[in-house]
């Protein structure tokens, strides 16, 4: 018996990864997250299976559901939304099941930062303006944030920004970002990513506070910060200059 972490993606449900999608297909027991998992991911699951939303339950009992599972000898597909990487709780799930000697496999996703760049039609790095990309959040009821990692210290970096469970603390953002980055410094904020109801607002540090008190806006969104998100006269990579095929590509000719 295994229990196979998936990340199920940001939202469009053609976006699982086929591995994910088979697995889901084997197991006859799924827990998957709440609402940010897109419900046609479950009709994968084979008939009879049995499927447990975890949104309202303790970690003590969805570690009971893999304990019961394991005594029956059930696979699980445990479907988290996004990739597994970040913010999915796999750590603590993870250190539970070695303490219970249960296997596991871990299968990744379309995280929501690559499908807000998709949604955006932007790469975060741009060849000599911005190499990096920090992915961090605004803190929340769930942690808090370690001391040292302050949005104003990352972004001391240039570093193009990418804040999760943000959106509620766009004021925050805009105090701590402006003197670093200034007020015209490029803003996006992407709302339920590859959803069918997802939305972008473009803006800038000084405009984006205005933009999103002036409708309502669903949680699940990501703030992106950074020159790279409109970036135009920048040099073009050296991947595909014709001299450096040469050199280090050998000659077609
Ligand atoms: C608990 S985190 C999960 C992140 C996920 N593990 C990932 O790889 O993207 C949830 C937060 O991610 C962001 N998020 C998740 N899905 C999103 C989407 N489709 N569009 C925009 N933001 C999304 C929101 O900031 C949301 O509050």
């Amino acid at each position: 018996m295994t229990v196979h972490f998936i990340g199920a993606g940001p939202g469009a449900a053609d976006l699982i990864t086929v591995r994910g999608r088979d697995l889901i297909a084997r197991c006859p027991v799924c827990l998957y997250a709440g609402s940010l998992v897109p419900k046609e991911l479950l009709s994968y699951c084979p008939s009879g299976a049995r499927i447990v939303d975890t949104a309202p339950m303790s970690l003590d009992e969805i570690e009971a559901e893999f304990a019961a599972a394991h005594a029956q000898g059930l696979d699980i597909a445990r479907l988290h939304s996004g990739d597994l990487s970040i913010y999915s709780a796999l750590a603590e799930q993870l250190r539970r099941l070695d303490r219970l000697a249960i296997p596991y496999t871990v299968t990744p996703g379309v995280p929501a930062f690559a499908a807000a760049s998709a949604a955006l039609g932007r790469e975060f790095t741009v060849p000599e303006l911005t190499q990096s990309v920090v992915l961090t959040r605004m803190p929340g009821r769930a942690s808090a944030m370690p001391e040292g990692e302050r949005l104003a210290a990352f972004a001391a970096t240039g570093a193009t920004l990418v804040i999760h469970l943000a959106i509620q603390s766009i004021d925050t953002i805009v105090d701590q970002l402006s003197p670093v980055y200034g007020a015209d410094c490029p803003v996006a904020v992407v709302v339920r990513a590859s959803w069918p109801d997802e939305r972008i607002l473009r803006g800038t540090l000084g405009s984006i506070c205005a933009q999103v008190a002036a409708e309502p806006i669903e949680r699940t969104a990501l703030v992106l910060v950074g020159r790279a998100l409109a970036a135009h006269d920048f040099r073009e990579s050296a991947l595909y200059d014709p001299d450096y095929r040469r050199r280090f590509r050998g000659s077609r000719g």
